[in-house]
């Protein structure tokens, strides 16, 4: 695999098509992102008694996310400390013990190992085996942000807070809409036959694609705001470590504004007191509402609203993982996300919409996934080999940029208006850092805001 001339294309704005199809950039992607970065397991709220637990993935690295006797959420590697049996193979419960299935060793939920069958005959009791010296192997590092548990291979990787960098403030505007905090259902998983990293560039601000791919979900009314010229309205931002792009909304100030798209009165004045400032003057005052965003490599979300019957619009939220499986697989995790403390009735129409709009039977959904996939397949062939993809939207001949950044918005890091792949360029810009191996890009290299 050339990474070099790889990376000083995509540095000059062209994606070799290959790299949406390519078992050599997967493997180079397994070694310098995901055992690298930032990766997100589970929800606090997903494990809110003692003994609960879920099992979730990093590629093919398996974790038990549980919640100790002691009230302690760790993750764990899941595999035996004796014959490398994966120990918990449900995808989630709650129990105070880990058995192995294969030879019957058994584990407390913390991770420590505290039976192991025929022990004195087997391993000559204590004097023979220190059991309190076993423990299931620890993540090498975890960080905890408004209940999203995060997990590194890497135990040197920068603090995910310095990670995030700007991003922090939208990453609240997603999952910090009250003092409660929020919970999560879900999640709902499937296979996509297409490459991990098409779903987290498109999340990141591909605006473009709305009006045209997405047309029949604002023609039938369920989202008529996705329209054409609504997209164009928006901006796209990114702040250090993510994202995304947002929604014009119509006039009024933060409260007004927030009723439209269908928040009770309650809901508005604990968001009020809740969002940092410039998420408020983002919506308040310049009129913008987050919509998708990424973090990078592989988390997404979502904040939009829908027309769930003929007299009531109601808001969602949604995260999201790019989990991948190989170079042409992946499999999606969809949550839905509300705040702990709303009332049940906002709980079940917000639902409601998510489920319209996305998840496994989502409308936008459907039509997402039938592009992606048809983009791996054919990154797989021969021609694709010979084939740079545009990635310079927004920029000119010259690379100077269409237009300027936008100078009165609130929200952080550098935003534009109309449509252009600033975004994607900035997140192929980390994707570089890692497949580089922290090479500073070359001087004629592309990219906004750096
Ligand atoms: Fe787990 Fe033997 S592999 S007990
Ligand atoms: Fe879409």
């Amino acid at each position: 695999l050339d990474e070099e001339s790889i990376v000083a294309t995509v540095r000059k704005g062209m994606l070799p098509a290959h790299i949406y199809n390519d078992p050599a950039v997967f493997a180079a992607e397994q070694r310098s992102i995901f055992s690298r970065n930032w990766l997100f397991l589970a929800h606090e709220s997903e494990v809110p008694d003692p003994g609960d637990y879920v099992v979730r993935g990093v590629l093919d690295d398996s974790f038990i996310v549980a919640r100790g006797e002691d009230g302690d959420v760790r993750a764990l590697f899941n595999m035996c400390l004796h014959r490398g049996m994966q120990v918990c193979r449900a995808e989630f419960g709650n129990t105070s013990h880990f058995r192995c299935p294969y030879h019957g060793w058994t584990y407390k939920n913390d991770g420590r190992l505290i039976g192991l069958p025929f022990f004195k005959e087997a391993y000559g009791g204590d004097r023979g085996f220190r059991r309190d010296e076993h423990s299931l192997l620890p993540a090498p590092a975890t960080q905890v942000i408004n209940g999203m548990i995060f997990v590194s291979l890497d135990p040197s990787t920068p603090a995910l807070p310095e990670r995030l960098g700007g991003f922090g403030d939208y990453l609240d505007f997603y999952m910090k809409p009250g003092p409660g905090g929020v919970e999560l259902r879900g999640p709902q998983r499937w296979r996509l036959p297409a490459n991990w990293k098409i779903g987290a560039e498109n999340f990141a601000g591909d605006t473009y694609h709305t009006p045209h791919t997405h047309l029949s979900v604002s023609e039938i009314g369920l989202m008529p705001d996705a329209r054409g010229g609504n997209r164009k309205g928006g901006a796209m931002y990114f702040a250090d470590g993510g994202g995304g792009a947002t929604f014009p909304l119509g006039p009024g100030d933060f409260r007004q504004r927030l009723r439209t798209i269908g928040y009770p009165d309650d809901l508005i004045d604990r968001r009020e007191s809740s969002w940092p400032a410039s998420i408020r003057t983002l919506i308040g005052e310049n009129g913008h509402i987050p919509s998708a965003a990424t973090i990078f490599p592989n988390l997404s979300f979502l904040h939009l609203w829908a027309k769930i019957s003929e007299t009531r619009t109601a808001p969602f939220t949604t995260l999201r993982l790019w989990q991948p499986i190989s170079e042409r697989e992946t499999e999606v995790l969809s949550w839905f996300v509300v705040e702990k403390e709303a009332p049940e009735d906002f709980k079940k129409a917000s639902y409601k919409a998510y489920q319209m709009c996305f998840g496994s039977s989502g409308m936008f959904e459907q039509d997402d996934m039938e592009n992606w996939s048809s983009i791996t397949r054919v990154a797989g062939g021969a021609m694709a080999r010979r084939l740079e993809l545009n990635n310079r939207m927004g920029l000119l001949e010259n690379n100077e940029p269409v237009a300027r950044p936008l100078t009165e918005f609130a929200g952080p890091g550098v935003a534009y208006g109309g449509f252009g792949e600033f975004n994607q360029r900035r997140w192929f810009e980390l994707w570089c850092r890692d497949i580089a191996d922290g090479r500073p890009p070359a001087k004629e290299a592309v990219g906004e805001g750096r």
